[in-house]
């Protein structure tokens, strides 16, 4: 399976998710191998991983030729996460990338603020979904939540969920262990992101509607 973190704009928490989420498949006993690719060209994942190396493989592909050279650096019955750069600047990275994606993670800020971003991507990934010529699920992680005001991240949801996307049932709330994880070692087991995994997993990707 290839999980892409994908949004339009920047600054949602694509690369947080990818370290999290790679990290969660890797301490999973039963699940497949799991190789992380970073392919936005800031190298956030790759920075992260040389201040504190990820115990899995990790690959910078910041290229729009991803979906022909990801393939020949991840050895088959691997899963794969993807931190993919902001679509707004790097539309044909992003592109490249979906064309091997079995699913897309849209980690989303939990703001009203952050409402035009979504649709944005929502409509980005429509016109994927009729450029690839296949059906490409998608769904929200809200991330940042807010962890004193569930009514406030309630009215949020039903934002995101007006919008069309279908929304995980996991909010990732904003905690200084997620803010300062990015170049220290990680342990993914039992958190947010663990639940996040679970919920992908369960999603009944490539079966008819
Ligand atoms: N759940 C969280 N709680 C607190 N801080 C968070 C959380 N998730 C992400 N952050 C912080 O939010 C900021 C943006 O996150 P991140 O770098 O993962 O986003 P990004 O989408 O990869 O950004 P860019 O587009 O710049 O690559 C970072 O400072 C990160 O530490
Ligand atoms: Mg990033």
């Amino acid at each position: 399976m290839l999980i892409a973190l994908v949004n339009y704009k920047p600054g949602s928490g694509k690369t947080t998710t990818a370290g999290w989420l790679a990290s969660a498949i890797h301490e999973r006993p039963d699940d497949p191998p799991v190789v992380l690719v970073d392919s936005d060209r800031s190298r956030a994942v790759m920075d992260w991983h040389e201040m504190a190396p990820f115990p899995f493989a990790v690959h910078l592909v910041a290229r729009p030729q991803a979906h022909i050279l990801i393939p020949e650096l991840v050895p088959p019955g691997h899963d794969v996460v993807v931190d993919c750069p902001q679509v707004e600047d790097h539309r044909d990275i992003v592109m490249s990338v979906l064309e091997l994606a079995d699913v897309v993670v849209v980690p989303t800020s939990t703001s009203s603020f952050e409402l035009p971003r979504t649709l944005d991507t929502f409509g980005f990934l429509e016109e994927a979904r009729e450029e690839l010529g296949r059906p490409l699920p998608a769904v929200v992680s809200m991330n940042r939540a807010d962890p004193y005001d569930p009514r406030y991240n309630q009215e949020v949801r039903d934002e995101l969920v007006k919008t069309g996307f279908t929304v995980l049932a996991t909010e990732i709330p904003a905690h200084r262990k997620y803010h300062k994880a990015w170049g220290r070692p990680i342990r993914a087991r039992m958190t947010h992101y663990d639940r996040v995994l679970t919920e992908i997993r369960n999603m009944k990707i490539g079966a008819p509607a």
